[in-house]
């Protein structure tokens, strides 16, 4: 099939049932971990280590779809003008209404393939690509268009389908196209004679035992088995495929989105004992290598989902596991602005009241792998950084007045001891990016 035929049967599939299919009144106010996901908070400090203002960036949602991902854009970056851009004409009139119906008016929205982006003319501070590159008939292409239509120093987050994970998707789809149900644009029809082959199927057979879930049965779910199983244009590809991309764009690899479950050690019964073979590869790999034996051991991540950074000269900023006591000193410090949530401060205040920890991965799981909290003294000690940002010494300041004491030998706490133990505390709330730590100017 040619590239415009392809084209023209994506853009049928999504006129016909826009995606996702969620309805106007769904607000994702309260989802933080997608909310943490989308806001360029994430993606920026994560490279500069530093703190993004996004009044008046500009932001694109490319393959925006029926527009709830650009809700989430909109509501995780305050203040930012929201594009969004999607072949399908139905689905941009519902993403236009969506962010109508919740008063975000800094909105534009086309109905233009992603390829003939340079149209608009935009420089991005951001670009959300989520779900869309693996349909296009030249990635490539896609990814050239969006590169021009970053700012230098812009970010994108993009991805594909693994081609490992996906396996036995691709095969039913192969086998359905091969029956002839991806000829027209599928619709109910189709869905039905797919659900009618899983349900004849024996349970034990190799297709269905692998991909087929009973929920599928449910006719709330036609969306979901068109999205899996009917998927005009649906690819997939390797990690290198994915960093070969990059490469030729310009782009310069940030981290994964999802990135703890990318993480080979956990994989292994001893993660701090690793078998000396996987301990020296470990060490020496570098980090597109290991996400591609992650993928080749547990394929368990259906997206290659990462951000990248359009390099305009700027080096990446230090992390502060490598600062100095001087940095540490002058640095200040922020709640990463998904935890600003009211019900995150309630939830605060409630367990310093009661002396019982805060647990911040009970609000954002996404960047943690388990629990994360912090006791008492020290939860007091955060709570002006729902006021705003704050310096790390007057916390230190406020943790020696909680905490005047050593609790054991009830010797005075020196300044240099409450620093040490605050900061300590930062540190590790930073690999999980519930604080983000400035350096001091
Ligand atoms: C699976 S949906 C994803 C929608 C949205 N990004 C999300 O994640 O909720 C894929 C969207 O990409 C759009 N699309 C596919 N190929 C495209 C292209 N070449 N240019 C622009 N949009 C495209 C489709 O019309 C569809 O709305």
């Amino acid at each position: 099939m040619n590239s415009q035929a392809l084209l023209d049967k994506i853009r049928q599939q999504f006129d016909g049932v826009p995606y996702p299919s969620v309805p106007v009144e769904k607000s994702p106010k309260d989802e933080l971990n997608d909310l943490f996901a989308h806001s360029l908070a994430t993606p920026y400090y994560l490279y500069h280590r530093r703190m993004v203002d996004t009044t008046n960036a500009v932001i694109l949602d490319a393959g925006c779809g029926s527009g709830y991902k650009s809700l989430m854009l909109a509501e995780a970056n305050p203040g930012a003008r929201i594009v969004g851009v999607d072949l399908s004409e139905r689905s941009v009139e519902f993403a236009r209404l969506r962010l109508q119906y919740y008063g975000f008016e800094n909105t534009e929205f086309h109905a233009i393939a992603l390829e003939d982006l340079s149209q608009l003319g935009l420089q991005c501070d951001y670009i959300d690509c989520d779900e869309v590159l693996y349909l296009l008939p030249d990635p490539q292409q896609g990814m050239q268009a969006m590169q021009a239509a970053l700012k230098p120093g812009g970010i994108l987050r993009v991805n594909l389908h693994s081609a490992i994970q996906r396996q036995p998707y691709y095969r039913a789809q192969e086998l359905f196209r091969d029956m002839g149900l991806m000829d027209d644009n599928p619709e109910e029809a189709a869905i039905e004679a797919v659900i009618e082959v899983f349900k004849a199927l024996k349970p034990s057979s190799k297709l269905r035992s692998e991909i087929w879930n009973p929920r599928y049965e449910n006719p709330d779910c036609a969306p979901e088995v068109l999205a899996n199983f009917l998927l005009q244009g649906d690819k997939g590809f390797s990690v290198p495929q994915m960093f070969d991309l990059l490469e030729a764009a310009g782009l310069e690899f940030i981290r994964m989105v999802h990135w703890r479950g990318w993480e080979i050690p956990s994989l292994f019964q001893q993660p701090d004992d690793l078998p000396a073979l996987w301990a020296m590869v470990l060490a020496e790999a570098p980090e597109p290598m290991q996400l591609y034996m992650h993928d080749l051991l547990h394929p368990s991540n259906r997206l290659i989902d990462l951000w990248a950074i359009k390099p305009d000269g700027t080096p990446p900023g230090d992390p502060v596991d490598t600062w100095t006591e001087s940095q540490w000193r002058q640095a200040v410090v922020h709640l990463h602005p998904q935890l600003r949530h009211d019900l995150v401060r309630q939830t605060a205040i409630q367990n310093v009241q009661q002396g019982r920890p805060m647990e911040f991965s009970q609000f954002i799981a996404m960047p943690a792998r388990g629990e994360v909290s912090v006791d008492g003294a020290i939860a007091a000690t955060l709570l002006p950084l729902w006021d705003g940002p704050q310096p790390v010494a007057s916390l230190v300041n406020r943790y020696l007045t909680l905490k005047p004491r050593h609790l054991v030998t009830l010797e005075p706490l020196s300044e240099d001891e409450a620093l040490l133990q605050v900061c300590a505390t930062l540190n590790r709330l930073d690999a999980f990016l519930y604080v983000l730590v400035e350096p001091g100017l």
